[in-house]
């Protein structure tokens, strides 16, 4: 379901793109990327959650580039996919030759055509360019090859020049001419345009490469797409040489929700956008559209209530339909309907009216923007309805440490017992036991400390933890007591812990 712009259907009224297919190049544009080297079986596992989501072509490589690689796009070719699989090739024998021999029926060959890649790369005239790409194409046709040419740096070549090019490609047997946007340079207009003049000379059909050095990759697609180019490059996760090409994940769904095309079964391109950022070891930004983890998470209190009664309102679509969820955060902007709602999740009955204390706590843990998870929400939601109503007769007023590496971790503080002040510092092995030795000297040295339990309530090191201590002798020199604090630091949560357990023991006797 997608809750579309009605200005879309305005602006596509009538427009008859339909048949636009996905060719993807994360295993070779993809694998060009900074730090990005895949094995034989990353490749295999990637081609194969490729062919399940359904693209039309998978670039496995490139063939010439050496043994190791050939062996790993002949195992791909030999599994059987749904889609066709090609390897990348410059225009020479030498490069198709290799991809002859990696068994593939499918050669993608390119040539620049830029005055400044002729100039200052490749030294050769127009003229020459003209009858290496002719060369190239009619030695792969010969060998039965089905060819896709591209005009590297299109975007950046004399239209007359590139009209010729496409003319010659498409009459040495090209199946389907790619125009790449190879540095990023140009303005989805601009590609409008382009497209519509190449679609005057270019009788096959025409498929778009476009990079995301000025963030136009899928922006640039859509024009070309609209103009009538009817294959798109893609890599998942927008993988690809620097910035990247068109991510996958966004013309898929753009494909679907504008023009009703469905280039790909939808609902595995998160598993696949998941799978490829595990194995390559890029991350994906959290704001990602369509995969990113916030894509669908909500965490004001007005959003959240918006979504919770109807996800149409700050959602463009479900997330189900692209194999994602949805996540409701709890942290410095939630209110109560969203706290309410995930601890109804949660199965915790909460009170009302203990609703906005849970959210001051809430906000104040949220410092730096700390999500609260579940199972933080769920300790500090126990430590309201479980909080004791009786008062302190120890305030703690002060308490500093200092610690560091090779120092003895030295603590100060001064308590309040029952308005007297008392200032205490002592040393210990490490903050916690500096911290909680002074708490001794200065309420009463004969308290000792029975147990000391610390854990961290989820992993990461940003994470709340709950610290739980027992000791003897605060009030009465015989009786334990318990006392229990989370929060952020664990110096600072081991002394509230303490401070606890003094009053509840003090609370005790002082009512006995
Ligand atoms: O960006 C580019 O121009 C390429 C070509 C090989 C198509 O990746
Ligand atoms: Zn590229």
């Amino acid at each position: 379901m997608i809750y579309d712009s009605q200005y879309n259907r305005l602006a596509l009224l009538g427009n008859d793109v339909r048949d636009v297919t996905l060719f993807d190049t994360t295993l070779r544009d993809g694998e060009q990327a900074p730090g990005i080297a895949l094995s034989r079986d990353d490749k295999v596992r990637i081609a194969s959650a490729l062919s399940d989501l359904g693209v039309d072509v998978i670039e496995v490589g490139f063939a010439a580039s050496g043994d190791t690689e050939r062996g790993i796009i002949k195992s791909i070719a030999s599994m059987g996919l749904s889609s066709e699989v090609c390897s990348l090739a410059r225009s020479t024998k030498r490069d198709i030759d290799a991809v002859i021999e990696c068994d593939l029926g499918y050669v993608h060959t390119f040539l620049a055509t830029s005055d400044i890649h002729l100039r200052y790369k490749l030294k050769m005239t127009r003229e020459e360019v003209r009858a290496r790409a002719v060369d190239a194409i009619e030695y792969a046709r010969s060998h039965g090859l089905k060819v896709q040419f591209s005009c590297e740096d299109a975007t950046r070549t004399d239209l007359d020049f590139l009209k010729e090019m496409h003319i010659a490609a498409q009459d040495a047997g090209a199946s389907v001419i790619n125009v790449p946007d190879t540095v990023g340079v140009i303005y989805p207009s601009a590609m409008t345009y382009l497209i519509g003049e190449l679609a005057k000379v270019t009788k096959v059909p025409i498929a778009v490469h476009c990079h995301n050095d000025m963030g136009l990759a899928v922006a640039n697609s859509f024009a070309a797409v609209a103009a009538g180019a009817r294959q798109v490059h893609v890599c998942v996760n927008g993988l690809g040489e620097r910035t990247g090409n068109a991510a996958l994940e966004e013309m898929a769904l753009g494909l679907y929700a504008n023009f009703g095309i469905e280039a790909v079964d939808l609902s595995k391109i998160g598993s696949t956008s998941r799978l490829v950022s595990r194995i390559t070891g890029y991350p994906i930004a959290y704001n990602k559209p369509i995969v990113g983890r916030n894509a669908f998470a909500h965490e004001s209190g007005i959003h959240v209530h918006g979504v919770l009664n109807n996800a149409a309102t700050y959602e463009a679509f479900r997330p189900e339909l692209v194999g994602v969820d949805r996540h409701i955060v709890i942290g410095k902007h939630s209110g109560a309907h969203s706290v309410k709602d995930r601890l109804n999740e949660l199965k915790i009955k909460f009170p009302d009216e203990k609703i906005p204390e849970l959210l001051a706590k809430i906000k104040d843990l949220a410092v730096g923007g700390k999500e609260i998870d579940d199972a933080e929400l769920m300790v500090i939601a126990d430590h309201i309805l479980w909080k004791r109503e009786d008062g302190d007769h120890v305030k703690l007023e002060e308490f500093a440490v200092f610690t560091g590496k090779g120092v003895t971790a030295t603590a100060t503080v001064t308590v309040n017992i029952d308005g007297k002040k008392r200032t205490s510092s002592n040393t210990g092995n490490g903050p916690v036991d500096a911290a909680i030795k002074a708490i001794r000297c200065a309420v009463n040295e004969k308290i000792t400390l029975e147990e000391y339990k610390l854990s961290a309530i989820t992993g990461g090191s940003d994470s709340l933890c709950e610290v739980t201590v027992v000791i003897k002798g605060a009030f009465d020199e015989s009786r334990l007591s318990v006392g229990k604090a989370y929060g952020l630091d664990i110096v600072a949560t081991s002394v509230d812990a303490t401070m606890e357990a003094i009053n509840k023991d003090y609370n005790r006797g002082m009512r006995e």
